[in-house]
């Protein structure tokens, strides 16, 4: 009797944690490894973001040009950042995580697994000798049509080079190299892999085959087994590890999907795609970077567009003005240092197109496209006792929009699109929007910008089949917002011819 009814209280007890777990939804978590921190977000299958955190680590600078940060500063922020998020969690059940992050840096393993030293990431300028030595034995010609890049400082492939010369016995101990987010899955999963859109970004992946170029390695003296296989940015690279998965508070064996580097994942983040090649993004940060997809490997024959593989199978091209936000951030700093963003574009509104005759190139830290000229400098020109804040204000808009329109002569000359989705903090105003709409004569349109993290999220979701495939995920998640309509203007037309002078001149007397 009694035995009987222990029994039926165990049946119900089964029935409502059977009923209580039909209750629980699905979350994916996605994972962004910055440059300034960690952030985590968990998103359920409809895109709605239910939990996120974000922790910091510090950036070393150990000699002038040199930036590197410790991999386990990376681990421990993640760790808490993802302990961070699961805490937020009630009545959610985490099914898949997808990692993005900083792409280019180099973190230096030995066999067990353990780093060597520092990462050396991607803003690093050590490499100068490295890039000549690649150049020298890999023909440039050839280097951008097998890898869709120059070499270039910033890359992996000149850091080990680098490490090969500069620090020998470090390189004796090594047995691997990894990017920044797949060192992170490593340590979560066991599993050092990588995959096409972070790998590009080496130096040294063959676009057409999204393959390691064993031929340049070879050239180089360099052991292919020294980089991690590559796997689909959607695969799954490995199961959370039992000792993690316990202390951040997700299911052990949790499946952790490759996911992209932090540009393609951040433009999958807004539904950029093969699936739609007339449209790209536009974002005004920092910096100011155009990313728009492809789905065949054609690089700009001199290099000034970075190519690199999309996490959809395809490609995309992408180019850097490395100081947009920045240049008007800089001027406010230096010389306004009290003024809204908000009263600085209503006092340039006060200006005219053309800032009456007032000229400024962005290059405040060098230019990365579509000139790759690490010591170009900025320029403001045709001062007179005339001009006014205004005036330069609205020049440092203008500017800024003429060094994209560069870049986007160069993309549009293999990849034309119809449409930018503008994000970023510049992109705030309408203002500033509507003078790079009719500079760059592209419509854009407005989007919020939800990041490399939610794109993790999306590749995730791919990849433990929620979505049968990342076409039908990024239906759910298509941005919608307010369109801007380019305006003809002869002056921007005569603006940027003058511009183009203006850099050309200034080379020439650097
Ligand atoms: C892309 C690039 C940066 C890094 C840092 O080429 O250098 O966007 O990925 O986030």
């Amino acid at each position: 009797m009694v035995y009987q009814h222990k029994e039926i209280v165990f049946k119900i007890f089964v029935i409502g944690l059977r009923i209580w777990e039909g209750h629980l939804s699905d979350i994916v978590i996605g994972l962004d490894l910055g440059t300034g921190g960690v952030r985590v977000l968990a998103v359920d299958l409809q895109g709605g973001i239910i939990a996120q955190a974000t922790r910091s680590y510090p950036l070393l600078t150990p000699q002038p040009g040199w930036t590197e940060q410790n991999s386990e500063d990376w681990v421990e922020a993640s760790l808490q950042a993802l302990f961070d998020v699961t805490q937020q969690l009630d009545k959610h059940r985490a099914i898949a995580l997808g990692l993005s992050g900083q792409m280019h840096g180099m973190v230096p393993l030995d066999a067990e697994g353990k780093a060597i030293r520092a990462a050396i990431l991607w803003n690093d300028q050590r490499t100068g000798k490295a890039v000549a030595e690649i150049e020298a034995t890999i023909p440039r010609q050839e280097l951008i049509q097998r890898t869709g890049n120059p070499a270039i400082t910033g890359f992996q492939l000149p850091k080990l080079l680098w490490l090969r010369t500069e620090e020998p016995q470090a390189y004796a101990r090594l047995w691997q190299i990894l990017l920044p987010k797949d060192y992170l899955g490593y340590v979560l999963t066991g599993e050092s892999v990588t995959e096409p859109s972070d790998a590009s970004g080496v130096g040294c992946l063959n676009l057409a085959h999204q393959q390691w170029d064993t031929e340049i390695l070879h050239a180089l003296n360099l052991n292919p087994a020294l980089f991690p296989p590559i796997i689909l940015s959607s695969a799954i690279a490995g199961r959370l590890k039992s000792e993690i998965a316990t202390r951040v508070g997700l299911p052990v064996g949790l499946p952790v999907v490759a996911g992209g580097g932090d540009n393609a994942a951040a433009a999958i983040a807004l539904g950029i795609s093969r699936t739609n090649l007339n449209q790209g993004s536009l974002s005004i940060g920092t910096s100011g970077v155009i990313f728009v997809p492809c789905d065949r490997p054609i690089p700009d024959s001199e290099g000034r567009v970075h190519l690199f593989c999309h996490v959809d199978g395809g490609y995309h091209l992408l180019g850097v003005t490395l100081a947009a936000g920045g240049s008007l951030r800089w001027y406010r700093d230096t010389f306004a240092p009290q003024t809204s963003y908000t009263d600085l574009m209503e006092m340039a509104e006060r200006s005219q197109p053309g800032a009456r005759g007032v000229l400024f190139l962005p290059h405040l830290s060098g230019e990365r496209s579509p000139h790759l000229d690490p010591d170009t400098r900025g320029a403001l020109v045709n001062l007179s006792l005339a001009h006014t804040p205004a005036d330069i204000t609205r020049a440092i808009l203008e500017g800024v929009a003429f060094s994209l329109r560069e870049t986007l002569e160069v993309i549009g000359a293999i990849a034309p699109v119809h449409q930018l989705l503008a994000t970023g903090g510049g992109a705030r105003s309408h203002f500033w929007l509507q003078i790079l709409a009719s500079v760059l004569q592209t419509e854009l349109m407005t989007a919020t910008e939800v990041g490399a993290a939610y794109g993790a999220a999306i590749l995730a979701m791919v990849g433990v089949g929620a979505y049968p495939n990342l076409e039908a995920a990024l239906k759910i998640f298509a941005p919608d917002g307010n369109v801007i309509q380019p305006q003809a203007n002869a002056v921007y037309e005569t603006g940027f011819k003058r511009y183009k002078l203006l850099y050309d001149t200034l080379k020439a007397v650097r």
